[in-house]
């Protein structure tokens, strides 16, 4: 099917292309993160919180990202670590004082599963998220407390909402984050609220995410996000601009890009690209400077940028909105390319290709 940005204005296009409901999971990540902060806080038996001196979150793709979101919104506000693990090993450091969250949604996915067995095997504190599958059954031999998510989402990334507020909702119980209830209800609200104005029935030039996705057609998706609570966003844009709408697209951080990414863009080398770039209001008075200067000196690149801002002064608002916007565009994106966003047939027929 042909690229056609007059698709997103049509309803009866957009629901046949989307059988399964992407941008119905979409604008559901507020009741979703309420849930899953439940869902995290009731979680029996939790590890004690006492003398934790690291935390660990492992797990990959859409599952793993958790994590991401984790290190976003507390790294900066914890005397401990946290890190994210996307691999099969879990860091030398890991033990007896290491809470590990081990996060897959299907519970069937081979590092993540040898990354539990480590994590037992060396006695750390461990934590599992899913939806069942061997990291279930594993959990419930092991007498590993484990936080089920619900199993009926058709795939792992439309249950973000789940999987990166049960671990805000069990270490909040822990006592090892700061107290996160309100945060997460105000966030819900707030999401709540911004999800109809995504919506199908809302036309490109008041909806933010169909303007995003059209302008993007023909382009490859460049996220520029900021160090701290852009960091997860700007990850989860570029991904689900692969999953959903089945482009490459990728991804930088300020300042950082701005200490080699800036080198790259010679003269003329920026007209395939389109950049987004993730700002808001905590982000460091730095950055503002930055953005303008960055698109100043890389001007002959021809490279075209838009920004989006997300509302609000809260952490976990911010960071949520911005996820919100990327999760609807890269949907759209997809869906104006003829594109049925939900099924991932190639990072499936992998997995499949590796069990064999
Ligand atoms: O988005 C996806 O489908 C993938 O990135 C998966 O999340 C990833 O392959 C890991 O699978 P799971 O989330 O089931 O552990």
């Amino acid at each position: 099917m042909t690229a056609d940005p007059k698709r997103l204005e049509d309803a009866t296009a957009l629901a046949s292309l989307d059988p399964g409901g992407m941008i119905g999971l979409v604008a559901g990540l507020g009741s979703q993160l309420r849930s899953g902060f439940e869902l995290g806080r009731s979680v029996e038996e939790p590890p004690s919180g006492e003398g934790v001196r690291s935390i660990a979150v492992c797990g990959m793709g859409g599952s793993g990202i958790a994590g991401d979101i984790l290190r976003s919104l507390f790294s900066a506000r914890l005397p401990f670590p946290i890190v994210v693990t996307k691999g099969y090993e879990l860091p030398e450091f890991c033990g007896r004082d290491t809470v590990v969250i081990v996060s897959s949604y299907s519970g069937d996915t081979e590092e993540t599963l040898s990354a539990f067995e480590e994590g037992v095997r060396r006695g750390c504190r461990v934590v599992s998220v899913s939806a069942g599958g061997e990291l279930g059954s594993r959990s419930a031999s092991q007498a590993v407390p484990h936080v089920a998510v619900p199993k009926d989402i058709p795939v792992p990334r439309a249950a973000l909402g789940y999987l990166a507020a049960a671990p805000i909702g069990l270490l909040d119980i822990m006592g090892l984050v700061p107290p996160a209830a309100d945060d997460v209800a105000r966030a819900s609200e707030s999401l709540d609220s911004l999800a109809p104005s995504l919506g199908a029935d809302v036309p490109a030039e008041e909806n933010v995410a169909k303007a995003l996705a059209v302008w993007l057609l023909g382009r490859t998706p460049l996220i520029w996000g900021s160090e701290g609570l852009a960091e997860a966003p700007a990850l989860r844009w570029k991904t689900q601009m692969n999953e959903n709408a089945k482009v490459p697209a990728f991804h930088a951080l300020l300042p950082e890009l701005d200490h080699n990414d800036v080198e790259g863009w010679s003269p003329s080398t920026g007209t395939p690209y389109g950049v987004v770039v993730l700002r808001h209001a905590a982000e460091h008075p730095r950055i503002a400077a930055r953005v303008d200067a960055t698109f100043d000196v890389i001007a002959e690149a021809g490279l075209e940028g838009r920004e989006v801002s997300a509302p609000g002064p809260d952490p976990m608002d911010i960071l949520f909105s911005l996820i919100m916007l990327g999760d609807f565009t890269s949907t759209y994106l997809g869906l104006a390319r003829g594109i049925d966003p939900t099924p991932v047939p190639v990072l499936m027929g992998l997995k499949e290709r590796l069990r064999r």
